[in-house]
């Protein structure tokens, strides 16, 4: 095996928190669908497949790695909000935990020396920065709007999520 049982444990319950990021996407969603928010409901489906990604990479891994793959039971996600605000805002935190737990990963396998696991986690890194950001401006969009939903539902449409563009190429 390419790296220790601990490390391919502590995976497999990431995989875990992946898949229950995943469900609690799609209740997400669903309650925006239900409250007619169109733009809304479609980022929390998008954000959902993206968590089933995010499993399924590590999931890969621990196959490529020689480890057992065993994916821990998954708690309900939470299906009713009292406002917007108030899904968006768990979704937030909820990004910030995984942060916390990809930081874990990565100074477990430090400890380790276990470069390839270290190698592999950094693509989670630069994904969960991405992540913390966008659902941070989601946030900000939302409480912006106030009781005006279908506001910023538009305004999703027109400009999506980002706080900022991308910066220009670095010419070579
Ligand atoms: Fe897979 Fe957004 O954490």
């Amino acid at each position: 095996m390419l790296t220790s049982q601990k490390v391919i444990d502590a995976i497999n319950e990431q995989i875990g928190y992946e898949f229950s990021a995943s469900l609690q996407y799609f209740a997400i969603g669903a309650h925006f669908a239900s409250e007619a928010l169109p733009q809304l409901s479609a980022h929390f489906f998008q954000q959902a497949e993206e968590e089933k990604g995010h499993a399924l990479r590590f999931i890969k891994y621990v196959v490529d790695a020689g480890g057992r793959v065993v994916i821990p039971a998954i708690d309900a996600p939470k299906s009713k909000f009292k406002t917007a605000r108030e899904a968006i805002k768990l979704s937030l935190d909820q990004e910030i935990h995984v942060t916390q737990q990809i930081n874990g990963l990565v100074g477990l396998a430090r400890k380790q020396n276990d470069y390839i696991t270290i190698n592999f986690l950094q693509w989670f890194l630069t994904e969960q920065l991405e992540e913390v950001s966008s659902m941070d401006n989601l946030l900000k969009i939302i409480e912006r709007a106030g009781d005006d939903l279908l506001q910023a539902d538009e305004y999703l449409a027109r400009v999506g999520v980002r706080a900022m563009p991308e910066p220009p190429a670095q010419r070579e």
